[in-house]
């Protein structure tokens, strides 16, 4: 029985960290949607680049990832980027579509589930506008964007 719980911590050891992790990767999370949200990669093998600020030219395979900046709660916060002080927005599914989302310097409505993708790779708010550049435009499979929006709504 011993040897058995041994076993698993050992084989759940090497699936988190070790060799077989590129394997075993997709045991981390419950859902692609988390995948994407903490790795910036997704289980299905698909590409997910962020684009950056222009100037700041395309990063491939940077990690930067939604939780890098919106925290892994998705509550956002205070975040320091390039030497600045970054406020980054609460971003769970039912602050976003909340009807009185928005009702801040920004003045646009409440997000729907398509605004909320096109944010995310069009950066722009409900009304169109566009968002301030600290938040990347988003480059990924149709598939994995849903992936993410259902990610965003377990968030609470
Ligand atoms: C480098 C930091 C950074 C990263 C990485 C980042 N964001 Fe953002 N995000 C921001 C900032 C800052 C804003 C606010 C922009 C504004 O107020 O105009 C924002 C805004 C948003 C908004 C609009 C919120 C609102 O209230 O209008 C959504 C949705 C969003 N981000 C989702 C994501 C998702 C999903 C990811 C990962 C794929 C991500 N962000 C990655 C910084 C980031």
């Amino acid at each position: 029985m011993v040897g058995l719980i041994l076993v698993a911590c050992v084989v759940l050891f090497l699936g988190r960290t070790g060799p077989l992790g590129g394997i075993m990767g997709s045991w981390r999370f419950e859902s692609n949607g988390e995948q994407i949200y903490f790795t910036g990669t997704s289980q299905r093998g698909t590409t997910i680049t962020p684009v950056m600020e222009p100037g700041m030219g395309r990063m491939p395979g940077s990690r930067l990832t939604c939780a890098s900046c919106h925290g892994a709660d998705g509550r956002g916060g205070q975040v320091q980027r390039m030497m600045q002080v970054v406020e980054v927005p609460d971003i769970r599914y039912e602050t976003l579509t909340a009807d009185d989302h928005g009702e801040d310097e920004h003045g646009h409505g409440p997000y729907t589930e398509e605004t909320i993708k096109r944010a995310i790779t069009e950066g722009v708010d409900p009304d169109g506008e566009p968002l301030d550049w600290p938040m990347p435009r988003w480059s990924m499979a149709e598939e994995d964007l849903d992936d993410l929006v259902e990610f965003l709504k377990t968030l609470d």
